[in-house]
């Protein structure tokens, strides 16, 4: 009893000293990679009340909900105009902001939103620029739960204005330009999951967190075809310490579904994503997504690495001409294992071997193919046969 109850007074104290000394956003959201979807990869600006409730009711009747996916996020192109007060109304395409957040609510999930720090957002649309408080506020009274903040006229219109010709003074307007926000958001008291848009100028990750960043993206945008694809998986290399509880690189959206990617290409980004710790954010037409996309999405050993509790984002540990060797270390000493074939013309005419001691195993081991559910046994300089742009991805729950 008494054991107890010191231990809890410890835990208090050190609760209230990390609190009061974090000037983070807030503490209690995005202890994994968020996971839900966004309308932008494949509405654009086609996105409307109808389309978000829509897919709220898909991510329940999928079986993403249970999977773990809980945001549905509102990109771009829902904003009209400031009234005589300053206070941004929704356009015609939302008609009531707070009852769609109620509607998401219902169902369980969380509703996120967009705006940029410039006076308008990247497809023209009103930014918050000169009305932080009042946005974090209006966001606030609407109950929503997650807003993405979108460089784009801020760049043009406040740092290259204000800081002519002295890029470090422009990168400096910028980080205090999230740093309002942040605190913007804090103010109204309500956990808000803040994501930080800007393409990783001026090395985002190690500044983010300390601007409240829940997640920043380190990229530009993602296309729905593997270039795009394994371009952005590829610049996560290296940002692993940056990464953790809280924290978190983001290279872009998901395109799981969309454009012309093969099922291999779907399952090869999805399953990097997840080593990379990445969001989760789904970017597809949910509602007519086919069978092997949903199956694909709601693979519920994939998703455990990503949102594995260990937070550490996967790293490439070696390349071997086309084919590529990532690992990510799990909680409880389990490790995931990737092997990737980015070749365009690498058929499984000859196959790849593996070699375990590079990545510091020895010997044999049980491993599990998390896309067949099978039990395997990997073994030094094994014959693997992937076909183009697929993946072996594989936990170890016992590495030796
Ligand atoms: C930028 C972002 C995209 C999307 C669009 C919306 O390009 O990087 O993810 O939000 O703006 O206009």
């Amino acid at each position: 009893m008494r054991i107890s109850s010191i231990s809890l007074a410890a835990v208090t104290v050190v609760l209230f000293l990390a609190a009061a000394s974090c000037s983070c956003q807030a503490q209690d959201v995005a202890r994994t990679p968020p996971m839900g979807w966004n309308s932008w990869n494949y509405f654009a600006e086609k996105v409307d009340d109808t389309g978000v409730r829509a897919a709220a009711d898909a991510l329940v009747a999928s079986g993403m909900k249970d999977a773990g996916y809980v945001y549905v996020n509102i990109d771009d192109t829902w904003e009209g105009q400031r009234d005589a007060n300053g206070v941004l109304h929704s356009n015609a395409k939302f008609p009531d902001m707070k009852a769609l957040a109620g509607y998401v609510h219902s169902k369980g999930l969380k509703l996120g939103i967009y705006s940029s720090p410039g006076p308008r957002t990247c497809a023209g649309y009103e930014g918050s620029f000169g009305h932080e408080e009042q946005d974090a506020q209006l966001y606030a009274s609407w109950s929503i739960d997650y807003l993405k903040y979108d460089l784009c006229s801020f760049i043009p219109e406040v740092m290259e204005k204000r800081a002519p010709n002295d890029p470090a003074a422009q990168m400096r307007l910028m980080h205090a330009a999230y740093d309002k926000m942040a605190k913007a958001l804090k103010a109204t008291g309500r956990p808000i999951v803040f994501s930080l848009c800007q393409y990783g100028f001026d090395a985002v990750w190690e500044w983010a967190p300390s601007v409240g960043g829940n997640l920043w993206r380190t990229t530009g945008d993602i296309a729905p075809n593997m270039y795009s694809i394994y371009a952005n998986m590829s610049l996560q290399a290296g940002l692993g310490s940056y990464a953790g509880p809280g924290h978190w690189n983001d290279p872009d959206m998901l395109e799981v579904g969309n454009g012309d990617l093969t099922l291999a290409e779907n399952r090869a980004h999805f399953s990097m994503w997840a080593m990379l710790a990445a969001p989760l954010l789904a970017g597809n037409d949910l509602p007519h997504m086919k069978p092997d996309i949903r199956d694909i999405l709601t693979n519920r050993d994939v998703i455990a690495i990503d949102q594995d509790t260990l937070g550490q984002q996967g790293s490439r540990v070696y390349v071997d001409g086309e084919v590529e060797v990532w690992t990510r270390h799990l909680a409880g000493g389990a490790l995931a294992l990737a092997v990737l074939n980015v070749g365009d013309t690498r058929y499984s005419t000859h196959p790849f071997h593996l070699t375990l001691s590079r990545l510091g195993l020895h010997g044999p081991q049980n491993a599990r193919d998390l896309w067949t559910g099978k039990e395997i046994e990997l073994t030094e300089g094994m014959p693997l046969e992937l076909t183009i742009h697929d993946v072996l991805l594989v936990r170890i729950a016992a590495p030796k």
